[in-house]
C-alpha cells in the first residue's frame, strides 16, 4: 500500500495549505492520526487506510483530481506557455494542485470541456485513439453545410494520412451541427471541414465520454466533476 509523508499529504489534498504550513500546523499540535495528535511532519502514514484530522477537521483522500474547465479562447491547453495564459492558469487555487495536467489539447481559439486531472492513466485512455471515447462538439461554419457532409463523415474522411474514424454528424441549422469524433487528430474538426471546402468559425467542445459541459460554468470556470460524472469517466463509455 503507498505511503506518504504527512505534511505532503495534507498539502496535496488541501491546496490551501502549503507544505511549510502544514509542517507548521503539525509541530503545533494541530493534526492527528487515528485520533492521536501527532507532532512530526516526516510520518508515514497510509492515505488509503490513516484517518487524519487537521484543525479537528478530517482531511479526506482523494487519490487523483478530476476537473471540468470551461475553456476560453485565447488560453492554451499546456502545463506551460511563455507567452498565453494557460488552462492551469485559470483554475482557482483551491482546485490547484501538482502533477494537473490538461487531458488533451483543445486549440487556441476552441472554447468549452476541458479536463484537467493528475490521473495520466485516465488520460492517456481517453485520449488513446485505440480506445474511440466520444468527443461532441458544437460548430458553426462559414458556408451552409452540404448535403452530403453528414454521409461523408459517417464513411470516415481522409485526411490525406490515415482515415478518421467514422464521425456522427447532427444538423441544428445551416451553417450549425453537433460532430462527435472518437480521436484527437490534429485541427481534426477543422481540417474535417476544410475538406468539405468550409471553413470552422466557431468550434466549442461540450461532451467527452458521455459527461456534458456544466452550462453553468462560464467561460474560464471550472469545478471538480461530481462522483456520477468521474464514474462515467472512469468507466470509459
Ligand atoms: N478539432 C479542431 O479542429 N480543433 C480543436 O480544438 C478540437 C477538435
Amino acid at each position: 500500500m503507498e505511503v506518504q509523508r504527512l505534511d505532503k499529504f495534507i498539502s496535496s489534498q488541501l491546496p490551501d495549505v502549503s507544505r511549510s504550513a502544514a509542517r507548521s500546523l503539525i509541530r503545533g499540535g494541530k493534526c492527528s492520526v487515528n485520533g492521536r495528535c501527532v507532532r512530526t511532519p516526516e510520518l508515514k502514514i497510509s492515505p488509503e487506510s490513516d484517518s487524519v484530522e487537521l484543525c479537528g477537521k478530517t482531511v479526506g483522500y482523494k487519490k487523483h483530481l478530476y476537473i471540468m474547465l470551461n475553456k476560453p479562447a485565447g488560453a492554451v491547453c499546456a502545463t506551460r506557455d511563455g507567452l498565453s495564459e494557460t488552462v492551469l492558469q485559470l483554475l482557482p487555487p483551491d482546485l490547484r494542485r501538482p502533477g494537473l495536467f490538461p487531458a488533451g489539447r483543445l486549440d487556441k481559439d476552441t472554447v468549452g470541456f476541458v479536463l484537467i486531472t493528475d490521473d495520466g492513466e485516465l488520460a492517456h485512455r481517453i485520449l488513446s485513439p485505440k480506445n474511440h471515447v466520444p468527443k461532441r462538439y458544437f460548430v458553426r461554419l462559414k458556408s451552409p453545410l452540404s448535403e452530403d457532409a453528414a454521409f461523408v463523415f459517417e464513411q470516415g474522411v481522409d485526411l490525406g494520412e490515415e482515415k478518421c474514424l467514422p464521425a456522427v454528424l447532427q444538423k441544428v441549422s445551416p451553417t450549425e451541427c453537433y460532430l462527435t469524433i472518437r480521436e484527437g487528430k490534429y485541427h481534426q474538426i477543422k481540417r474535417m471541414f476544410a475538406s468539405l471546402e468550409n471553413k470552422v468559425t466557431y468550434l466549442k467542445r461540450v461532451s467527452i465520454a458521455g459527461v456534458e459541459l456544466d452550462p453553468e460554468l462560464f467561460e474560464g470556470q471550472a469545478r471538480q466533476l461530481t462522483a456520477d460524472e468521474e464514474k462515467a469517466l472512469l468507466s470509459g463509455k
